[in-house]
């Protein structure tokens, strides 16, 4: 086995020798040598190819491009081969195959078509993974295991009976008697009070609203359901292969709710994930999650809190168009090295494309690569070889950390319960207020670490709750406790209204945090599309209103339109070294920038290097060498030069930068500073 690139930002990608030649694979190989390719995932959807039929193995292909990768030096990140069963599977075993909640049977023919819950997929996948295991584990190509792909996308949610054992078996873990499921369902409400077991299954099409704690408690089963499949296949990997690392390419793109990474993070040796750039048809000025490059910024930072931090892998993005939306633009040129490097300046020491070559048939022929249909005599592959040379040369910085003063509170959980129907207003979004907040700083040049609840907020000079819904009392407390310790606590509306079992806490919103902000809310005043409220200072709100007493809190500004006028909006309350800040409406974008300015002057934070339009600015740093050594990432989203004041050595251009000099628009510098 080889240890994963770490002398250059390793660079590669997916690759699916199956669907081509020996010729190609020499090819392959050589251009990929000339691109600077480093690794390659290997074999993701290879599973009919490695078992053809039940006990049946063939790997003397596999055998071959392993010896074909190693000998140039190429690690492999080799796959489980599990993601998609070979067809006698499913047709052996048509019990493996997912059903909808209206009870239909799926079919294979596509890919992913196998239940969470099924014992018979695992013992399958089981099996293939050891014979993986026991035949590479030595192999000198071998850096890393790569199980599965992207849990959660295609197989879930599975209302089958499979899936309804495995539910109540779930249930009874974590309620231990009918008598607290009935209690934590609030079965009491509608007459469902559950007499027997039987009676309880997973939360399949009903007339009406289903029952929220159940289809949030189902939720959850299924991201557990699915992280045992994965800890089954990695303990084979550590048994049969110990010492090679094991991960799972997780989403963490915004419209992936699928599963709670935070439980899934501890599991995987390196965190990694995939990440494409979505083109939404909506305005980027009512949502920053429809600007691509703000999206993008949030899940890397999303991504590295999850990896506690530390480096983590970017298995895949793309060279240029997506194949599966509705218009798959391509990338204009500088876009691929420019999305690359934006995922290094926020902490990945891998990127990752799907794929290395351009497929000629099935559902992702019109995908793009690193090597294109029109072959290595291609604007695309110069760039891809551009991006090797680059990712050489940026070697120097694997392994440093990037620098953040601010915590954005960032829970799975609550962002899903956040989204169940039946609320006051099916407009509030956890995922739009965090990025509201996010964008904001950014655009400011304050780089944002996005953490899971329970982690460690005690270092941060800022820490943001963007409506942070469903909140356990411990993470109240852990963030009233960072408060108490100096640091500007920023709370969003609809925060800590539920618990973990979706009860409203009561006395007065928001009941796990009224004491630390000194306000208390009566009631909600969501409003209509399109409908605004001023307020006093200036400002406006949409979306959502409060009615808000006050209490010991310093009201900051008022509604001064609509039914609330005269009541508090915004307030500040001093809290021990600290101060609690909450906001009762959702802020126009000048209203968001204006108070986090606030909040970040209060706290001593602010950008490393001036903001402009267009400008992103990140820092990594690394305390292995002595001073720091310090790499300040300037990445130009912009259509017009930005002006730069800073000295030291360009690794991008690999040239001395020095006084004020300009980024042209599109450009990435990463200054090394003297
Ligand atoms: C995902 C999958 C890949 C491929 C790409 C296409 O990331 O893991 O197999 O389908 O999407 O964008
Ligand atoms: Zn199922």
């Amino acid at each position: 086995m080889r240890t994963w690139p770490h002398n250059v930002v390793a660079f590669g990608g997916d690759y699916n020798p199956e669907q081509w030649s020996r010729q190609t694979w020499t090819q392959d190989v050589e251009l990929m040598a000339r691109a600077g390719v480093t690794f390659v995932s290997l074999g993701v959807f290879s599973w009919s190819f490695l078992q053809p039929a039940p006990g049946a193995f063939e790997f003397a292909w596999l055998d071959e491009v392993m010896d074909l990768l190693g000998e140039a030096g190429i690690a492999v990140d080799l796959a489980t081969a599990t993601a998609s069963p070979p067809p006698w599977l499913s047709q052996a075993h048509p019990e493996t195959l997912p059903m909808t909640r209206e009870g239909v049977r799926l079919h294979p023919g596509s890919r992913q078509a196998w239940c969470p819950s099924s014992p018979v997929f695992t013992g399958y996948a089981v099996a293939l993974t050891e014979q993986l295991a026991r035949r590479y584990h030595e192999h000198p190509a071998l850096a890393m295991w790569h199980v599965s792909n992207e849990y959660g996308c295609h197989h879930l949610p599975c209302y089958c009976a499979t899936c309804d054992a495995g539910f109540r078996a779930w249930l009874q873990r974590r309620y231990g008697d009918l008598e607290t499921l009935n209690e934590a369902w609030g079965t009491a409400f509608w007459s469902q009070r559950r007499t027997a077991w039987e009676q309880v299954e997973t939360p399949k099409a009903t007339p009406a609203q289903p029952n929220p704690t159940q289809a949030l408690d189902f939720w959850r089963y299924g991201s557990d359901a699915l992280l045992a499949q994965y800890i089954a296949e990695r303990d084979v990997l550590r048994r049969h292969s110990p010492g090679v690392p094991v991960t799972t390419n997780f989403m963490t793109m915004d419209h992936f709710r699928l599963l709670d990474y935070v439980r899934w993070a501890p599991e995987v040796d390196v965190v990694s994930t995939d990440h494409y750039v979505v083109h939404q048809p909506r305005d980027a000025s009512a949502d920053p999650r429809a600007d691509p490059v703000a999206e993008q910024s949030f899940a890397g930072d999303l991504t590295r809190g999850l990896a506690g931090g530390a480096p983590w892998v970017l298995m895949e993005h793309s060279s240029s168009a997506t194949n599966w939306q509705p218009v798959n633009r391509a990338k204009p040129a500088g876009a691929m090295l420019r999305d690359s490097l934006t995922h290094v300046a926020h902490g990945a020491d891998t990127v990752g494309f799907f794929q290395w070559r351009a497929s000629r048939a099935g559902a992702e022929k019109f995908h793009s690569a690193l090597l294109p249909h029109a072959g290595p005599d291609t604007a695309r592959f110069a760039e891809a070889c551009e991006l090797g040379a680059v990712c050489g040369r940026l070697g120097e910085l694997t392994g440093s950390r990037v620098r953040a003063q601010v915590a954005l509170v960032w829970d799975y959980v609550s962002a899903r319960a956040c989204a169940q129907d039946a609320h006051p207003s099916s407009a509030v979004d956890a995922g739009q207020v965090a990025h509201d907040l996010h964008a904001a700083l950014r655009a400011a040049g304050i780089t944002v670490d996005v953490l899971p609840p329970g982690a460690d907020l005690g270092r941060y000079a800022v820490v943001l709750v963007p409506t942070l819904y469903l909140c356990t009392q411990e993470t109240a407390d852990s963030v009233a406790a960072a408060a108490h310790a100096g640091a500007q606590v920023l709370i969003t509306y609809f925060s800590g209204i539920v618990d973990e079992a979706v009860h409203v806490g009561l006395g007065g919103y928001p009941a796990v945090f009224r004491n630390l902000l000194g306000v208390r809310v009566e009631e909600f005043f969501p409003l209509l599309p399109g409908e605004q409220v001023a307020l006093d200072d200036g400002t406006t709100g949409t979306l959502w209103s409060e009615h808000l007493r006050e209490g010991d809190a310093a009201v900051l500004a008022r509604y001064a339109t609509g039914p609330l006028a005269g009541s508090p909006a915004l307030t500040r309350r001093v809290v021990g070294a600290g101060a609690a800040w909450y906001v009762s409406t959702r802020l126009d974008r000048d209203g968001v920038a204006a108070l986090l300015d606030q909040v970040c002057r209060a706290a001593g934070v602010g950008a490393p290097v001036p903001s402009a339009p267009g400008l992103e600015v990140l820092q990594r740093v690394s305390d292995e060498e002595s001073p720091a050594a310090l790499w300040t990432f300037l990445i130009n989203h912009g259509d017009s030069a930005v002006p730069i004041t800073l000295s030291g050595h360009d690794l991008v251009r690999d040239r001395p930068v020095q006084g004020t000099w300009d980024l042209p628009a599109g450009a990435v510098a990463v200054v090394r500073e003297a």
